[in-house]
């Protein structure tokens, strides 16, 4: 049977230093039960100065890469609301250091979290079209929010990357999907802002309308109903938010209210990494959809997926896809689950020497102090350039962290 175009390849990639949202919340006087149960957070991922979106892609792209034929790749297309340049592509830089052939394009893309699927779909429709050919997604962000504010629990940072082929050995999509764009200030960033603005409470119904709006279209173009899937993938700026999306649609689809047996057998194991490493903006959809793969118990082969992403501003799809037999075979759970839990825990003062740290924008030259535990990071600027590096081999396993000793040396 010949299967529709989809995932041949996945892997994530989060910085190894985190911090505990209990001891964010002590430090911040709130009761942490609103963090990790009112959100629906444990810790957080912090990046340190040496690390951005660009480093952070390119370990996630050279997992994913693994053992394919780079030849066949057409091109790498870069999702990201944390752009490093207003011309250069970031997809160029990775290109580089990951060593993709001349002949492979690169590009960035963007709509906030939505961008990762403008650029999933894309990619489908390109190989659809050559068979021949192979397309890299990489999707990188660090989700930041000022200090104190009540968006600061729900930042993370992290990256994934997902080959398009026409011989999916993890995910064949569905041909079908439903979109929703309307013009809304619920989260921005301008350009002379380090950090979003953000009206949560807002951002939550507008998520909630997108989900309505982009179901039904999902519904109109394919038929299929709540009762076709057996796993549910949501963008998750933080987890609960899935929790109040799976409640909705099941509303909305006519099945009332669900149990906390439904949401934990639809839902729980695709929270399980956000949980851990926070939001990661365009990214943040496809860790949930690699968690699930990798840590839910159940064999998922032939099982359809729905999977909604949300792009603030806004832009929304729902679409879907069905589990490849053999697709365990395909996973790095291992990798994942190492890197997750190899982790440098940060204290709050140290997290905040991290966060307070810029790369300096007034053109000097400026060397980064070594703290990656990634293969790749940025070692500084020269003459207006970003100058990357890889620090060990790719066949290596990830270098060790460099210690908590050199955080005061950000
Ligand atoms: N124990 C358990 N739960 C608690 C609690 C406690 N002590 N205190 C509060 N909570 C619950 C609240 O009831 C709420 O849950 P609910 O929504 O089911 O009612 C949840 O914790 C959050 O509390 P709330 O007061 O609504 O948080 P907030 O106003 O400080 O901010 C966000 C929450 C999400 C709006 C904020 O973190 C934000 O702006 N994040 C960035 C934007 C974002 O993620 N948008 C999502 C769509 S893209």
């Amino acid at each position: 049977m010949r299967m529709n175009a989809g995932i041949e390849a996945l892997a994530f990639y989060t910085p190894g230093f985190s911090l505990g949202l209990e001891a964010l919340a002590r430090h911040r006087r709130q009761d942490p039960q609103k963090y990790i149960t009112g959100l629906g957070q444990q810790r957080m991922s912090v990046p340190p100065p040496d690390e951005d979106v660009v480093t952070m892609a390119a370990n996630a792209a050279a997992r994913a890469l693994e053992g394919c034929d780079l030849s066949s790749l057409d091109s790498i297309i870069f999702a990201t609301e944390s752009g490093v340049d207003q011309s250069k592509a970031a997809a160029i830089y990775v290109h580089q250091l990951i060593g993709l052939p001349t002949t492979c394009k690169a590009f960035e893309i963007k709509q906030a979290c939505c961008g990762s699927t403008a650029a999933l779909q894309m990619a489908q429709a390109l190989v659809t079209l050559r068979p021949d050919k192979r397309v890299l997604i990489v999707a990188s962000d660090v989700a930041r929010y000022g200090l104190g504010t009540a968006g600061e629990p729900t930042q993370g940072a992290g990256a994934m990357a997902i080959l398009v082929s026409a011989t999916p050995k993890l995910l064949s999509f569905d041909p079908e999907s439903g979109s929703y764009t309307e013009d809304v200030m619920d989260f921005w960033r301008p350009n002379y802002m380090d950090e979003a603005l953000v009206d949560g409470k807002y951002s939550i119904k507008i998520y909630l309308k997108a989900l309505s709006e982009s179901w039904n279209g999902y519904h109109a173009d394919s038929g299929r109903r709540f009762e076709d899937f057996t796993r549910f993938c949501y963008h998750l700026p933080f987890t609960r938010m899935a929790e109040k999306a799976h409640r909705h649609l099941a509303r909305i689809t006519g099945h009332g209210e669900l149990t906390h047996a439904d949401l934990e057998t639809h839902l729980r194991p695709s929270l399980r990494y956000n949980q851990v490493t926070g939001n990661s903006y365009t990214a943040s959809l496809y860790v949930g959809l690699i968690s699930l793969l990798e840590t839910d118990p159940i064999d998922l082969t032939g099982k359809r997926i729905g999977l909604f992403s949300y792009g603030s501003g806004c832009m929304a799809t729902y679409f879907s896809g069905v589990v490849v037999e053999g697709y365990r075979e395909h996973l790095r759970a291992d990798q994942h689950q190492r890197m997750l839990g190899d982790r440098i825990e940060l204290t709050v003062p140290e997290y905040e020497r991290f966060y307070e740290h810029r790369l300096p924008v007034t053109g000097e030259d400026y060397a980064t102090t070594v703290h990656t535990c990634g293969k790749f990071r940025i070692a500084g600027i020269r003459n207006h350039k970003r100058i990357y590096e890889q620090v060990s081999d790719l066949s290596e396993p990830m270098p060790a962290a460099s210690g908590v000793a050199t955080l005061s040396r950000v």
